[in-house]
């Protein structure tokens, strides 16, 4: 056979995990990160043409760009289903107020915590937000995410809600990380509707879901993928949304064409699990208090379960989500990092798996694939991104360690040697 001519070829990988799957990954499934030792790929278009043994590859195909990975770990680009990446300012002083016994729901009583991030965001203009979020991607993409969920929530108002969309359609379209929209309104009660938290359900029902609907129909992301839905989500929680405000609001959303995903059982359990699934939500996210019934239900849905293990571990507090029940009972799982400047200020998936593996028990192997696979189907792109496959978009990681289980192993590194997005070399 003819040696073929392909744009991009990776050989030579000690361990090239390939997270290869045919739907999310559930039970003894999620061990399987379909390792192929001394592993190669082969790119042409931004897509994988190939995947096998380098032996195989090297005799197959040419390329103009060859990547030497000897020694090293190829694998996909990780995936980061939920975050709040846009948001003006930080929050270290309540940072140092929690050290000091502060507790994060106290915080947010008292007015601070999300609101204090939502003035901060309201104050800041487009640039000024584009600017402070970009840096923030370029940590993100140099940690080896290659793809990032962010939703809004720090606007709290019609206009400034939808110019956090517009910064994240801005960031979208200029950053070589690949980003997914969602729309967060729901994400506390601003205070010009303090004790009146229905008139506010009303508002991002009537006005802002509508507002929002027509922003992503002539955005930047429907030119890209018409068919792809923007995600709906909120935070049903005490001082939040109760759980009838978030039916009402995730149900609104699904009318408006938007895809359900929810903030549920943070601290407190207040149904939102069957809620959200009920609404075909895509994915509920956090679960540290979930209980046994709501696993079982969401074991037998096709909602994955996003657990957070950086936020109680930033918020000091012991507890965890039960992720290895969660996996037990055959729940579809991912980790994310939750970025955000109030309880989880965490950039690395990576920190994430490794402490995903010491604090919920989740085997490395599994962490991968959560912090892979499944984290692609928690934000509807399982289908094309998130494992080595052919067809798929080429986005892969080369890691400078000898064994996938040393990004778990390793706490605050980075073992990103090289990233390549959609088939080109950052
Ligand atoms: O996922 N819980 C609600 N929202 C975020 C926190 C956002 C913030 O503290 O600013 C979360 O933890
Ligand atoms: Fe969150």
């Amino acid at each position: 056979m003819a040696v073929q001519e392909v744009n991009l070829l990776i050989h030579s990988a000690t361990q090239l995990i390939t997270c290869a799957a045919d739907g999310p990954k559930r039970g003894a499934n999620l061990c399987d990160i379909g390792m192929i030792p001394d592993g190669a790929l082969a790119v042409t278009n931004g897509e994988i043409v190939a995947v096998g043994a380098s032996s195989v590859l090297r005799s197959t195909y040419s390329a103009s760009q060859e990547i030497d990975a000897s020694g090293m770990v190829v694998c996909p680009g990780f995936v980061d289903p939920h975050t709040h990446a846009v948001y003006a300012g930080d929050r270290v002083n309540e940072f140092e107020m929690r050290v000091g016994g502060a507790s994060y729901l106290d915080i947010m009583a008292a007015g601070g915590g999300i609101l204090s991030t939502m003035r901060a965001t309201r104050g800041a203009n487009l640039d000024a937000l584009v600017a402070q979020t970009r840096r923030r991607l370029d940590v993100l993409l140099a940690l080896g995410t290659t793809t990032v969920e962010i939703k809004t929530g720090y606007g709290l108002e019609p206009n400034h809600e939808l110019k956090l969309l517009q910064a994240i359609e801005l960031l979208a379209s200029s950053h070589p990380i690949e980003i997914i929209p969602t729309f967060l309104g729901a994400h506390a009660i601003p205070p010009e509707y303090a004790e009146r938290s229905d008139d506010y359900v009303e508002l991002v029902v009537q006005e802002m879901i509508p507002r929002v609907a027509d922003w992503h129909r002539n955005s930047w992301f429907a030119q890209q993928r018409p068919d792809d839905a923007l995600f709906i989500d909120v935070f049903c929680e005490r001082h939040a949304f109760s759980a009838a405000q978030t039916q009402r609001i995730l149900a609104a959303g699904f009318a408006a064409g938007m895809r359900p995903k929810a903030h549920v059982d943070q601290f407190t359990s207040l149904g939102g699990v069957a809620i959200a699934i009920q609404l075909g939500a895509i994915s509920v996210d956090h679960l540290e208090v979930t209980n046994a019934d709501d696993i079982a239900l969401l074991a037998q849905s096709d909602t994955i379960g996003v657990v957070i293990p950086a936020a109680n571990v930033n918020l000091g507090v012991p507890h965890h989500a039960p992720a290895r029940d969660l996996v037990d009972a055959g729940v579809a799982l991912a980790l994310c990092t939750d970025l955000n400047p109030g309880s989880a200020p965490c950039y690395s998936l990576p920190l994430v798996m490794g402490l995903a593996c010491r604090y919920m028990k989740l085997l490395p192997a599994e962490a991968f694939n959560a912090a892979t696979i499944n984290a692609a189907y928690a934000i509807g792109c399982g289908d094309r991104l998130g494992s080595l496959e052919i067809g798929k978009q080429a986005d892969i990681l080369v890691l400078d360690v000898p064994d996938y289980r040393h990004v778990a192993y390793y706490l605050g590194g980075n073992p990103v040697q090289q990233v390549v997005k959609n088939g080109r070399v950052i």
